[in-house]
């Protein structure tokens, strides 16, 4: 029995679970970083993320580019984005992938390009809604812009039987562009910034979103199991010995 429990024990305490550390981790993506580590040569809008990131300074550089090498992605399919909506999807592709902290909501995916992907990241309110309302002017064809493209000239473009239309034709209020533009990667939210609640894009100084995934890494039911099951066979051992 108490060989059972021990080796019970071993067996929880190696297992795979525990050796990821859900809030400080990088996804099993197309150009994070195995481990998070210090990057100081981040560059512009990703330099918050110097102190600890998933990100190289080369994918920053990167993620400020038209058209970069990344994922050869137009910003432009409707003419030329505004400097002032461009401005959000650069910190979105600094916050994809650069934050160590979006284990809580990292989900596994069969794509060829990636095995894993966020989903339902709960963004600040404040960070969805700037976001959307900087992007009025601005147009777009499609609703879902991870697929549909038309891929035929090497960047996308967009398919036949789309238009052209305003952003709030297309994303009528600030939740519907946040949650639908890539497929539920992000949750809208009401809480605010800084309440440790909900994942903030942008921010200066330390990160605050370490707090909040901690925070929901511990509501997570399955998360307590892999401590808890090795401490219970422990004791156990320690009782009956
Ligand atoms: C990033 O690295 C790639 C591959 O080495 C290179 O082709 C590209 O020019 C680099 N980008 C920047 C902005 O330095
Ligand atoms: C970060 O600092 C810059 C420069 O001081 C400022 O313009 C910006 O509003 C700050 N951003 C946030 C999210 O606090």
């Amino acid at each position: 029995m108490l060989r059972v429990i021990l080796l019970l024990a071993l067996v929880s305490v190696a297992s795979p679970v525990d050796n990821v550390d859900m809030v400080n981790m990088c996804m099993n993506a197309k150009h994070q970083k195995r481990t998070p580590g210090p990057e100081g040569q981040l560059y512009k809008q990703c330099a918050p993320w110097r102190d600890n990131a998933c990100c190289t300074a080369n994918t920053t550089e990167e993620a400020h580019e038209d058209n970069s090498n990344l994922y050869n992605f137009n910003w432009n399919h409707c003419g030329t984005m505004t400097p002032a909506c461009k401005q959000h999807f650069i910190q979105d592709t600094c916050f994809y992938e650069c934050s160590p902290h979006l284990g809580p909501w990292i989900d596994q995916v069969d794509q060829s390009w990636r095995k894993e992907r966020i989903l339902n990241v709960p963004l600040c309110q404040e960070d969805c809604e700037t976001w959307w309302k900087d992007c009025k002017l601005d147009f777009t064809c499609k609703e879902n812009w991870h697929k549909g493209w038309d891929w035929s000239s090497g960047i996308n473009q967009c398919p036949i039987g789309t238009k052209c239309q305003k952003f709030t034709d297309i994303f009528p209020t600030p939740q519907s562009m946040c949650e639908k533009i890539w497929s539920n990667s992000y949750a809208y939210t009401t809480f605010k910034r800084g309440s440790g609640r909900c994942m903030q894009m942008w921010f200066n100084g330390s990160n605050p979103n370490k707090a909040v995934a901690e925070y929901y890494a511990a509501k997570a039911p399955s998360s307590n199991l892999p401590v808890f099951l090795p401490l219970l066979s422990v004791l156990l051992a320690l009782f009956l010995s």
